[in-house]
């Protein structure tokens, strides 16, 4: 494997589930895959998982890592071509990257979407710029679009816990203060129509994904309906697409936070999150402390899912 960015670099995806669960029962098994391999891991945004559990993996498999917080110690990044750089940024992306690529062996981005522009954010400027100019292997630790290193953890935890060949998963839009980005829903319906799961999404009217990600899932506007006779429940908060909503809050309806009430209509589902998660917005607590809560294998299958992403890109420098 070259890079990482979304489901179709993984492959097939019941082979990549099958080698996710070898690395689980052996996670040492290929320290020496790593030896004198540098990651170089760059976050252009907070973490908490994915900081933790992709060095985590990293380690397992023998490699060296450096973090680069870019906001916190570095010199402040120019990303746009053509600017005359008068301000405060002192390095454009353009040098940084080559830089940066020659001190490693692959590169893990984390870069959210800005919310400026929507075209900006949906072309991935910032990690196509490092897969372009970095000469090195690069993977997502979440980009403006697509958390991919999430959706397979979250696979890989569903192929743990499902009780049929084909659950019905739901994604379920949940209230939140804040305008979050459409990453992890966009990933999590990639990944739920590839694995061709009963995929519904279920959100207020004007909180349409982008139908390339949507695709060939069920679109309910009414929560309770979609959660009848669920398997898994997945909440998560996203930011208008649509025109000119696009990043902003439309709604903060409380009526849509996941609730015991609403798990009853369930086929005793699971719920998951992708956390960090606001408690009694999107999710109560009596739903996020139920032993149907998975929220913390799911967290902890992001080693997993991390350690087999590098272990690909590491047999792919060969
Ligand atoms: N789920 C997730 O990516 O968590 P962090 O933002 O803490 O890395």
């Amino acid at each position: 494997m070259k890079k990482f960015t979304c489901v179709a670099d993984i492959g097939d995806l019941s082979l990549a589930v099958k080698e996710a669960l070898e690395v689980k029962a052996d996670r040492f098994a290929y320290t020496e895959l790593g030896r004198n391999k540098t990651l170089l891991m760059i976050f252009f945004n907070s973490s908490l998982r994915t900081r933790l559990s992709t060095q985590k993996a990293a380690m397992n498999l023998g490699m060296n890592v450096m973090v680069l917080d870019v906001n916190q110690g570095a010199w402040k990044l120019e990303t746009e071509r053509g600017v005359v750089m008068d301000g405060d940024k002192a390095e454009h992306l353009l040098e940084a990257i080559p830089v940066m690529g020659s001190y490693c062996d692959i590169i893990g981005v984390r870069s959210f979407a800005r919310f400026e522009s929507k075209a900006e954010d949906y072309e991935e400027r910032i990690i196509e710029q490092f897969i372009r100019y970095s000469g090195r292997p690069v993977f997502s630790m979440e980009a403006a679009t697509r958390h991919p290193l999430q959706s397979f953890a979250d696979l890989i935890t569903i192929e743990e816990h499902k009780r049929v060949a084909r659950p019905k998963v739901v994604l379920t839009w949940a209230p939140h203060p804040k305008a979050l980005p459409q990453a992890v829903p966009n990933s999590f319906a990639e990944w739920m129509n590839a694995a061709d799961y009963d995929f519904v999404i279920t959100h207020p009217e004007g909180y349409e994904l982008d139908e390339k990600f949507v695709a060939g899932a069920t679109v309910e506007y009414d929560q309770r309906k979609a959660f009848e006779g669920a398997d898994f429940i997945y909440a998560k908060n996203w930011a208008a697409y649509q025109g000119d909503s696009y990043g902003k809050i439309l709604s903060t309806d409380r009526s849509w936070t996941v609730d015991a009430e609403k798990m009853a209509l369930t086929n005793n589902a699971y719920f998951m999150h992708c956390l960090p998660v606001r408690r009694n917005m999107i999710v109560t607590d009596e739903v996020i402390e139920s032993p149907q809560s998975l929220v913390i294998e799911e967290a902890a299958n992001r080693e997993i899912s991390a350690q087999v992403v590098l272990k690909r890109l590491l047999e792919g420098l060969k």
